[in-house]
């Protein structure tokens, strides 16, 4: 991997990963649809709108390997998610395919999945659950990652990121945390890894409350070193106890599910 794209550059996770892929990565290519404002004279930036076709093949020319970070990164009106996830993501593959880029890291996310409860432990094959306009957009994606994986030989990597921070904030989040470095194990693994066609792991550190099974990621490699349980009597502590959503508590997606909700909850708990 000689010549990086980081889409997405300038939002929360892509601030992160610029500095830290840059001495892994000395030609990064960094694009966004708005300019970082903390841009830094080393540094390869592309202004370019995802929904923007032509932009994006000429973006895709010469990259070797894509971060695609790019898009809503929560739940938007359709038109938005239109826009930012389903026809830019579709751009950004067919102009990978097009450009000849060998392998592509997809940023997809445990809300495609997030009506899974929190009682069950899922693994990447599991029925798609998902919570959200957003949480379909990641499916979407997901679906293109295998598409252009299988007919075109591109290696994808499909990660259902948790919740990337320095540290766990909530209850939930000490099952679904994502540590920074952790991501860029995940990455590396996908980007550098031989013999990688489609997979979809989760993007989570090794939290002992985890909901999802990782072992896949394991398999091919991945040692989180970030763990959650060292925070849970801290966050369990600050907790509110009360007024919370029922949907919200009883499913993995969390605020995600209750968001817009308007099934009858008892009878569709009794269901599963
Ligand atoms: N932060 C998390 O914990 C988390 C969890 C699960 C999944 N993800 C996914 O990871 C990715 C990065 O997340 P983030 O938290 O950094 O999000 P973010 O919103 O901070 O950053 C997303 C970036 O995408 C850019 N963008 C949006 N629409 C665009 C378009 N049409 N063309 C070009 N750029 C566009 C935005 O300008 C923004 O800088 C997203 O795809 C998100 O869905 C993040």
């Amino acid at each position: 991997m000689k010549r990086v794209l980081i889409t997405g550059a300038a939002g929360e996770i892509g601030t992160r990963l610029r500095a830290l892929l840059k001495p892994v990565y000395p030609q990064l290519v960094i694009s966004d649809v708005r300019r970082p404002t903390d841009l830094r004279a080393n540094e390869t930036f592309a202004q370019v709108d995802l929904a923007d076709a032509p932009a994006v093949d000429e973006l895709c020319r010469g990259i070797d390997g894509i971060v695609h970070l790019g898009g809503k990164s929560i739940e938007g009106t359709w038109d938005e998610i239109l826009q930012s996830n389903i026809i830019g993501c579709y751009n950004l593959f067919e102009g990978a395919r097009k450009a000849g880029v060998k392998r592509i890291i997809f940023a997809s996310s445990n809300h495609s999945v997030g009506f899974h409860e929190r009682e069950s432990k899922i693994s990447g094959d599991v029925v798609p659950r998902p919570d959200s306009r957003y949480g379909v957009s990641k499916l979407f994606g997901e679906g293109l990652g295998s598409l252009y994986a299988y007919k075109h030989g591109i290696g994808v990597t499909s990660l259902r990121i948790g919740n990337f921070a320095d540290a766990p904030i909530d209850v939930r989040r000490l099952s679904i945390w994502l540590r920074p470095d952790d991501l860029v194990r995940l990455i590396r693994i996908g980007l550098e890894r031989p013999g990688i066609v489609y997979e979809v792991l989760y993007g989570i550190s090794d939290n002992d409350r985890a909901w999802f099974d990782n072992s896949r990621a394991v398999e091919l490699g991945y040692a989180p070193e970030g763990r959650s349980e060292p925070y849970a009597e801290a966050v369990i502590a600050a907790e509110p106890k009360e007024g919370k959503s029922p949907v919200a508590e009883h499913y993995q997606g969390g605020t995600f599910c209750a968001a817009e909700y308007s099934a009858d909850f008892d009878t569709i708990k009794k269901s599963h």
